[in-house]
Formats: C-alpha cells, structure tokens, sequence
C-alpha cells in the first residue's frame, strides 16, 4: 500500500475491515453478506451456487418481483423514454410519469400530495433535513432505520433517542427538551429486523401534548398492513392520523425510490428544501413506471395482502409453539432469535442444509444475544411453502440445540 498522500492514516481502517471481513468471508458456510441469489421469477424459490432453496428472507412482500405486468411496464416506459432522465427534478429531469407515480402515492397514502426520491434513504435524509435544522428537536426510537438515523445528523437539529416503543420514555424525552423549535417525532411503522408496529395511537397522544410533529416510515408496512395493505393508519381502522407519511419504492413495491405525503403545502416545501430531492437525479422512467404499475394492482389485489398476514402468523404460530422465540412480531417479517453471533450463523447453516435460506441478522445490528436470523413471509409463499420452512426451521433448531 503507498504510504503518502495519507494512504498511511486511513491503511489502520482499511485493516480492521479486511479482518473483520476475511474472518467472515473465509467459512463459505457463513457467508451471507453480498450473496449473488438468482431468484425465480414465477415462485419463492433462489439459485445459490447452484442449489434450488426456498428463500425465506426476501423483501418483495406482495411478491411482485419479477411479475410480468410490471416487468411490461418497466419495458414499456424504457421504449418511450429512454434508460435515464439525465438530471434533476427541478431543472430537466421531470418526466410526466413522475407525476403520474406521486399523485398514485397522494392518494394510496390518502394525502393531497407526494413526492418522489431516488430511493428511501434519500428520502428520509431530505424530508427530515427540510424539517428539523438547528435549534429544532428531533426525536427517534432506538430502532429506527440508518436512514432515519442519518437524517437527523445531517439536519444539525439536536438528535434525542427514546427506547423502543416506549412511549413514556418518549414523553419524558418530549418534556425535557427545548421548548423553541420545531419538536418531530420520527418512527418506523414496522421495525425491519423484529416485526413488530409502533403503537400509534399512544404515539398520537403523546407528540399532541407536547406539541410536536409525528413522522412515519412506513417501508415494512406498505402492502403488509392494514387490511388493504395501506399501513399504520389503516392498521390502526384510520382513527389516527400521522403528520407525515414516507416510504420506499423498494421492497413490497418491487423498483427503487422513495416517497413522502402529506399537505401540498408541506410538499411544495420539500420540493425546495429537501436537498436529496434538489440535487440528485430523478427516478430512472423504468423504476417511476414498475412502482406505479405495482401500486395500482396492490389496490386491485387486496388478497395478497391477507395472504401475507395470514401465513406469517400460521409460520410464527408453528414457530412459538415449538418454543422458538419470535419476539413481539406481528407482521411480515418474522425474527427468529439464536442467541450469540456464532449461533445465528451455525442455525443459518443448518437452515440452509433443510432446504431454506434464512439471513442471520448479529451485532451490532440488533442487540448483543439477540442475533436472529430475519424471516419475511411474502405472497409468493404458498401454503405448502410454509409448511416446508416452518418444517425446516424446526430441524435445524433441533440440530443445532435451538430448541
Ligand atoms: C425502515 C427503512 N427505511 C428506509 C429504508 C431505505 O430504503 P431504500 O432501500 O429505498 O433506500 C430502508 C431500507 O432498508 C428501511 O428498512
């Protein structure tokens, strides 16, 4: 490695990851980061070095992916305008499929208006940058996405986390904060790595006392809850009413993109203030046409959405009743708790030996002793498909001392 030009001072960095790497990489049966999986278009089932397995730890939850009527769209949009929009929103990135996606988004989220981003990270980042700023307060669960996370730091507001899902500690939080600024409060509706809803009525109460903003990500909850598929307000039989609503085009919509709605006039002021917005290209015409062609047969097909409920829970019922812990998941995505680092990867082995590929999740993602492997159930699960996994969960559990 050349040691001028301050190659020296970053080489102790670049060290402690090929470590970290190389010790993880070295063991082909637990490698699971940066996998190339070739999934089936018309099933559940992936090609890994050659081996069909179920793939049980997808994010396509209205198992879309692939679907021929959004692939047609995607190609449709490329024939008519082109592979890129060659710039910005603002200046002459703006095509008139844009459009088309955000009034789809205003009115699925049953909002005046959305706008839509390169991706859900950016639009975290720029809703809560063109929100919060210095002398604001913003306030986070614990578990909130990196996205989220980054938002806040960005924004110079002064940043404050509340424990997971507890809502007193949140208003103890609200109580003791700055009485000056812009007080937001910011959630995910479903959390990623446990499953489990953010409880928004008590959210709703709280942040109305203390007079603040809520805010929530609703990525895990699009297509997934609610009966309808609509999220954590729907989830909720629409008696409470978020602030600000925001998403991604990237999981149970199966493109790239992120979205956010709320008030036009809410809108019209991200459109100037939210920098990722303002300064990074617009959604590529293939990605805009597959999310919108996607949100328009989740609201003809609500059945995938029943689908996906009622076989996540007769997976984690299966689970709990063999006394595998799934924590206080009640959605899609389904933790099932191993213990250590180490137990997580031997149980992902043995999962994959039966047949299943179940991702572990280890430190520091989720809590020392708490490494998991992530589950999610999707439409694209039959029935039988179930019954396979939650069969081959268990085999591995019982090999690998689990249960
Ligand atoms: C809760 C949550 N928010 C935002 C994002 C970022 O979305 P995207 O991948 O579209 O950038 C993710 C992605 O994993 C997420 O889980």
């Amino acid at each position: 490695m050349n040691a001028t030009g301050g190659w020296d001072r970053l080489e102790p960095k670049l060290a402690a990851t090929r470590n970290r790497v190389s010790a993880l990489e070295s063991d082909p049966s637990r490698r699971n980061s940066f996998v190339a999986y070739t999934v089936e278009r018309d099933s559940a089932y992936a090609d890994l070095d050659g081996e069909r397995l179920l793939m049980m730890s997808g994010y396509s939850y209205l198992g879309l992916a692939g679907d021929e009527r959004v692939v047609a769209a995607a190609k449709a949009a490329v024939d008519l305008y082109g592979t890129g929009n060659h710039g910005v929103r603002a200046l002459a990135g703006t095509i008139p499929l844009h459009e088309e996606l955000e009034a789809e988004v205003a009115s699925f989220a049953r909002r005046e208006q959305a706008l839509v981003f390169g991706s859900g990270y950016a639009a975290n980042v720029g809703t809560i940058g063109g929100i919060v700023g210095p002398g604001d307060t913003v306030l986070i669960d614990k578990y909130d996405h990196a996205s989220i996370v980054d938002g806040c730091r960005l924004s110079g507001a002064t940043v404050t986390r509340f424990r997971h899902n507890d809502v007193e500690h949140l208003e103890r939080r609200l109580k003791a904060a700055d009485p000056r600024g812009v007080r937001l409060v910011v959630v995910d509706s479903v959390y990623s790595m446990d499953g489990d809803i953010a409880p928004l009525p008590e959210l709703r109460a709280v942040c109305d006392a203390h007079n603040a903003l809520l805010m929530v990500d609703e990525a895990h909850a699009l297509g997934v809850i609610g009966e309808a598929g609509g999220g954590i307000e729907e989830h909720f039989g629409h008696r409470h009413r978020v602030d600000i609503k925001l998403g991604t085009l990237s999981k149970a919509i199966p493109s790239m993109g992120g979205w956010i709605a709320g008030s036009a006039d809410l809108i019209g002021h991200l459109k100037y203030a939210a920098r990722p917005f303002l300064f990074s290209a617009a959604l590529a015409p293939a990605q805009a046409a597959a999310a919108l062609e996607s949100l328009r047969i989740l609201r003809r097909e609500p059945e995938r959405v029943t689908h996906i409920q009622t076989q996540a829970q007769r997976l984690r019922t299966a689970l709990n009743q063999a006394g595998i812990r799934t924590m206080a998941s009640e959605t899609a995505v389904i933790p099932v708790i191993a213990g250590s680092d180490d137990a997580a990867y031997d149980y992902a082995t043995a999962c994959r030996k039966a047949g299943v590929i179940g991702l572990p999740v280890v430190t520091p993602a989720v809590p020392n002793d708490l490494a998991r492997l992530r589950i999610a159930v999707t439409a694209r699960h039959t029935p039988a498909d179930i019954d396979f996994a939650a069969e081959a969960f268990l085999t591995a559990a019982r090999q690998t001392g689990l249960i």
